[in-house]
């Protein structure tokens, strides 16, 4: 007699909150799978542009206490949004950090709320929750890692030349990287091809690089719980060919680089030629970009920071770069003189200085920073461009006669010079190099160009490897730095190590 009638529509809503439950469940528990804490999930329908992804800011020093930069891009306007921040041995959540949104309009993106927490306060390389709050209810959550103090070891991952995912070598790399748990993510240029535009920053980067899921077909959830530091590489800045206009005619949405990285500002102003890329055609659309980007274009070009016992200098290598100027080889002087108390100097730029591939074999203009990088005990410069992992023996190289102010932003510009190498080095036995060591970090994801391998490798080359897809893994612990080179499948395909006890 109390037969329950349960109309149809109901059941079917019953079955599609169970769906629902399992689902997030499911997600939920791949997220915890490999002890991958970093993984978020958004549990809240909220229409991300952008989803949340972290930046260093402008701060280029340690600081005692650190902070993190939030950054997403939404179209929804009048949600009342909240950012809360739990910090490793904090028992509750603290009070709502103030959250800032701005009007930006961006070609491919169209008007929209590009908002901005600062997540601060929080310890030197302690861990911390963060989650964003949509009128008082959860719209996504994520966890992260405060910079290293300069006591602190830190664990950072260098890749370059990241590729398209629609041909499906990002998404296993992306993978591999959320999986290796970096403390930082250093990428040497070419983030996105073709063109460094936006529609490929959404297709490509934000897609793959801040996927929901940890999985090796879909990417990884790196951006919002990793602080990613890019330089540009040629595919960031438009076209391949220096003599090629960045044109805005042809394409609305270039320079994305300068749109959605959010990094210390203190590079170079603009000089004319000699650190800008010119910008062509229709000016409304340069208007929009130059209006966008504010003083990040060209300014973050190059820059600087300290992350740990580490001083890490970033530079623009593209071929309007005139590394002959001398008031960027000044910036570039000062930056390093400045940091000669680090235990560590890293450099990282695009076009490698020395690589026995022959894809880019007379881009040689970086050589001309061999003997200022030799003279300011720079340890290891990361580089990528040719699709290939390459580490050289310490290197000490003097170009034969070239002198400041000579003009190198050409694109082809064979650099000849006298080498010095230290054949003692073998980074297992003999860990204390003499000279520089250079890596061509460009494997992470681009496809590898068969053609270009060389039959056999320059002298001052140790290790060349194009087996399969590939980034470097570096553990700086105090006096001692050890660099790994993992393949996309896990396997390690180098090791080397530097000792400065
Ligand atoms: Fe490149």
């Amino acid at each position: 007699m109390f037969g329950l009638h349960v109309p149809n529509g109901l059941l079917f809503s019953v079955f599609l909150l169970l769906l629902l439950a399992a689902w997030l469940y499911s997600g939920r528990r791949s997220n915890n799978d490999g002890k991958n804490l970093k993984n978020a999930i958004a549990y809240r329908d909220v229409s991300f542009l952008i989803k949340p992804y972290q930046q260093l800011g402008d701060n280029p020093k340690l600081k005692p206490m650190e902070s993190v930069q939030l950054l997403w891009h939404t179209a929804e306007n009048a949600r009342n949004w909240q950012v809360q921040l739990k910090v490793q041995g904090d028992a509750d959540w603290r009070p709502p950090v103030s959250v800032s949104g701005t009007v930006v309009d961006i070609a491919k993106l169209g008007k929209h709320l590009h908002f901005r927490a600062c997540l601060d306060n929080i310890p030197p390389g302690a861990t911390f929750e963060y989650r964003l709050l949509v009128d008082g209810a959860n719209a996504f959550a994520g966890l992260g890692k405060a910079r290293a103090g300069v006591d602190q070891p830190y664990k950072a991952i260098i890749a370059g030349d990241l590729g398209k995912s629609a041909e499906g070598d990002m998404q296993p790399v992306a993978y591999r990287i959320g999986a290796l748990l970096p403390d930082v993510l250093i990428v040497v240029g070419d983030v996105v091809y073709d063109r460094g535009r936006v529609s490929e920053y959404l297709e490509d980067i934000f897609a793959i690089y801040n996927h929901n899921w940890s999985n090796p077909k879909r990417g990884a959830p790196i951006l919002r719980s990793t602080i990613v530091l890019p330089v540009p590489g040629n595919h960031d800045v438009a076209l391949p060919s220096p003599e090629s206009k960045r044109d805005f005619q042809r394409f609305e949405d270039l320079l994305g680089y300068y749109l959605f990285w959010d990094l210390p500002m203190h590079g170079p102003q603009r000089m004319g030629a000699a650190n800008a890329p010119a910008l062509d055609g229709d000016q409304a659309s340069i208007d929009r970009f130059l209006t966008a980007a504010g003083d990040r274009f060209p300014r973050t070009g190059c820059y600087s920071f300290d992350w740990g016992n580490s001083h890490w200098t970033m530079l623009d290598s593209n071929a309007y770069m005139n590394w002959g100027d001398k008031d960027l080889v000044a910036w570039l002087e000062n930056d390093l003189g400045s940091a000669q108390d680090a235990t560590w100097r890293f450099v990282v730029y695009h076009h490698p200085s020395f690589s026995s591939d022959g894809k880019h074999a007379d881009e040689q203009r970086m050589r001309l920073l061999a003997p200022i990088l030799e003279r300011m005990k720079v340890d290891v410069v990361f580089t990528g461009h040719n699709h290939c992992y390459e580490r050289s023996r310490p290197i000490r190289f003097l170009p034969d006669h070239l002198e400041q102010g000579t003009a190198l932003h050409t694109e082809d510009c064979a650099v000849p010079g006298s080498f010095q190498l230290d054949e003692q080095y073998d980074g297992f036995m003999h860990t204390k190099p003499q000279g520089v060591i250079y890596l061509v970090d460009g494997a992470a994801g681009a496809k590898f160009y068969p053609h270009s391998q060389p039959e056999q490798l320059k002298d001052f080359s140790e290790v060349y490897d194009q087996s399969q897809h590939s980034v470097t893994k570096i553990t700086v612990d105090g006096k001692r730095f050890t660099a790994v080179q993992v393949g996309a499948d896990g396997a390690e395909i180098d090791r080397f190590m530097i000792d400065k006890n």
